[in-house]
């Protein structure tokens, strides 16, 4: 009975493109998997989730003791006191979202035909500011649109991540963002693939690598359990530890590259906001 339950989420779990929708993104996305699968046999793709604790069994445990009693809540409570109050005309953030922004964040980043543009759920929460005649939060600031996004993003958790590559235009952001993820930069002539891809499960310093399939899913992140990282930011991390000049937060670059990255996580769920070391 386990074994038919698991077979059933596993193939729930391997998505096919609808007659709309462009095959290679699919394409990309099994051909990693598949690597993956061979790399680490005994794990389940749930798991990927966990990011580079999903490598050790006191790691995990120790995640799940941390996020019982998570020293965030607080700055989780105060992004909800950001999302619940109402703006300067009487509206609220959740009117900017169908069902209040339930599920919403797990739809993003989406391509925006007009604009010819990635929209990230950052994005969309600044042009919610500014319709309402407010002014637009930085992208890299924590105590506005970190800990806001950290109770705003926690309104999709369990919602699987759907990101929709349709259009000539959508592929075409797809591809620009693939081509940074595999592009290598900097004095160390890395690329984001070296690590999260070839190094997967390997030390960098002393920190295990984390696969790709499965980063998108739980940011922001409290690291040390105390200090705000936005999924830009996190790439902007990444990108010094290339020894490269980061892409701005919530530019069109790290967009695209999020757009690329979080489709190889379209299906599995969201969970914000977690504990990283
Ligand atoms: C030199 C190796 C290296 C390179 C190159 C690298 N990273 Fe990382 N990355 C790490 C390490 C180490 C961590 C922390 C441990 C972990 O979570 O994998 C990390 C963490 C992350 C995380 C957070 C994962 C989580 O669950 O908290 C994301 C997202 C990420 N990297 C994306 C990228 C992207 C995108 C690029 C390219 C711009 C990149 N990384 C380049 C080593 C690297």
């Amino acid at each position: 009975m386990i074994k038919v339950v698991i077979v059933i989420i596993n193939l729930l779990l391997l998505a096919t493109p609808s007659a709309a929708e462009n095959p290679m993104p699919f394409q990309d996305r099994e051909n990693l998997l598949n690597f993956y699968k061979k790399k680490f046999p005994d794990k389940k793709i749930e798991e990927y989730t966990y990011g580079a604790l999903m490598f050790s069994e006191d790691a995990k445990s120790q995640y799940h003791s941390i996020m019982q009693f998570a020293p965030f809540e607080e700055d989780i409570d105060n992004g909800r006191q950001i999302w619940e109050t109402p703006f300067k005309n009487g509206k609220y953030f959740a009117d900017c979202f169908p069902a209040n922004g339930v599920g919403e964040a797990a739809k993003y980043p989406l391509y925006d035909k007009n604009l010819d543009k990635i929209v990230t759920f950052e994005m969309k929460i600044n042009d919610c500011l500014e319709e309402n005649g407010e002014s637009p939060f930085a992208h890299n600031d924590v105590k506005t649109m970190g800990i806001l996004t950290s109770y705003a993003r926690k309104l999709s958790d369990g919602f699987p991540t759907k990101v929709v590559v349709k259009s000539e235009g959508a592929l075409a952001k797809y591809l620009n963002g693939k081509e940074i993820f595999f592009k290598r930069m900097g004095q160390l002539n890395l690329s984001c693939a070296s690590c999260h891809i070839s190094h997967a499960g390997n030390y960098f310093r002393d920190e295990l690598i984390s696969p790709a399939v499965g980063h998108t899913t739980h940011f922001p992140v409290f690291r040390g359990g105390e200090f705000l990282f936005t999924l830009h930011m996190r790439y902007q991390r990444c990108m010094e530890a290339m020894r490269v000049t980061p892409f701005p937060a919530g530019g069109q670059k790290l967009s695209e590259l999020e757009f690329f990255h979080s489709f190889l996580s379209n299906n599995l769920p969201l969970h914000s906001s977690v504990y990283r070391k």
